[in-house]
């Protein structure tokens, strides 16, 4: 099969087209046809810094397409079915082989580009917000990185839960972008301070959690824009910076700082069921997976370029 793989960590020219053996299926694996790849942000990092745990290394969490063989052990999926499938990586490829917990039925009528960007940016959003952030109606909750494929999962489930939503990005052209989804209010953190514009949107008050994915400079941001009993789920490092943070603030206002990690949950009942649940309000319309641009899978080192090149609102797509 072709697949785009590197041989090192590095910028995204690392990355080559090539041919590479077909991967092999165990009895509780399904090997899946892949037709849309979903560059995950986990999967820009992974190519910048992450171990190389085949060789050569096919990055990638996330890609949708059908089944074209099942092993023994696995129940409720056949060949023929249209699946949105999640690993530690082998995404970039025509080919792939997930344990079945983790591929999802893809429901009739549902397109497979959008179901390809489903599973793990409203995965974490929904852990973010309402697992680990305790989110409830009326209260107020800061994204962070709204133009985000995350942040995007994070505005839509927290307005529809009935939360005000503030979200930050890097211009006033991604923010204008996300008022469709459910933005109340935007904060361009390349020229505003967050806090401040926070503390004069909230009247003072400070928001009830956070929604960080970005870590590094940004988290300072975040502790102080919390309100008395304040909660932050810290979700990512988009910001590729160390992880310093002074939390001195934390036990005054009874605030909590939380780490999220879809990874350690993702094949619990309670997750998978919930992102099968995501995938079927994708469908009926009441959430959105935005696409915002696709490549072929032979220029997946432009693709992962033009995502650091932060003009994407949502996801950027590989087609094989
Ligand atoms: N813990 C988990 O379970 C989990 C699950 C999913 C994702 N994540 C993490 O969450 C983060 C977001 O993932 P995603 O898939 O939503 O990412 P994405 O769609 O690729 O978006 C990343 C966004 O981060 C912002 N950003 C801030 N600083 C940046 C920098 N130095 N370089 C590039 N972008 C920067 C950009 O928006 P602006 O330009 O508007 O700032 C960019 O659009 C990633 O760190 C990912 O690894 C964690």
């Amino acid at each position: 099969m072709k697949a785009a793989v590197y041989y090192e960590n590095g910028s995204p020219d690392v990355l080559k087209y090539e041919d590479v053996p077909d991967p092999v299926m165990g009895p509780g694996d399904v090997l899946v046809r892949v037709e849309a790849v979903s560059i995950e942000g986990g999967d820009t990092l992974n190519r910048l810094g992450g171990a190389l745990v085949t060789r050569p290394h096919i990055v990638g969490y996330q890609a949708g397409g059908t089944i074209i063989d099942a092993g023994d052990q696995v129940k409720g999926l056949k060949r023929g079915q249209r699946v949105v499938t999640v690993n530690a990586f082998g995404s970039h490829a025509e080919l792939r082989v997930v344990n079945a917990r983790t591929a999802w039925a893809i429901p009739d009528g549902l397109d497979i580009q959008a179901a390809s960007a489903i599973p793990v940016p409203f995965g974490t959003a929904h852990e973010c917000l309402f697992e680990f952030g305790r989110l409830k109606a009326g209260e107020t909750v800061l994204v962070q990185a709204g133009a985000s494929a995350v942040g995007l999962a994070a505005i839509q489930l927290a307005k529809q839960a009935g939360a005000t939503v503030i979200a930050t990005a890097s211009s006033e052209v991604r923010l204008a972008k996300l008022k469709a989804y459910g933005l109340d209010h935007g904060i361009d953190y390349a020229k505003q301070d967050v806090a401040q514009e926070i503390m004069k949107i909230t009247d003072n008050k400070g928001v009830n959690l956070v929604v960080d994915p970005v870590g590094g400079a940004t988290l300072p941001s975040s502790l102080a824009s919390l309100g008395y009993r304040g909660r932050i789920s810290l979700v990512g490092n988009a910001g590729r910076e160390t992880q310093k943070v002074d939390v001195g603030s934390l036990m005054p206002g009874n605030r909590s700082l939380t780490g999220v990690f879809l990874g350690a949950e993702i094949a619990t009942d309670r997750v998978h069921d919930n992102i099968q649940r995501l995938i079927g309000e994708v469908a009926a319309g009441r959430l959105t997976a935005l696409i915002d641009k696709t490549f072929p899978l032979s220029e997946a080192a432009a693709a992962h370029a033009y995502i650091e090149s932060r003009k994407a609102v949502g996801r950027v797509l590989l087609i094989p």
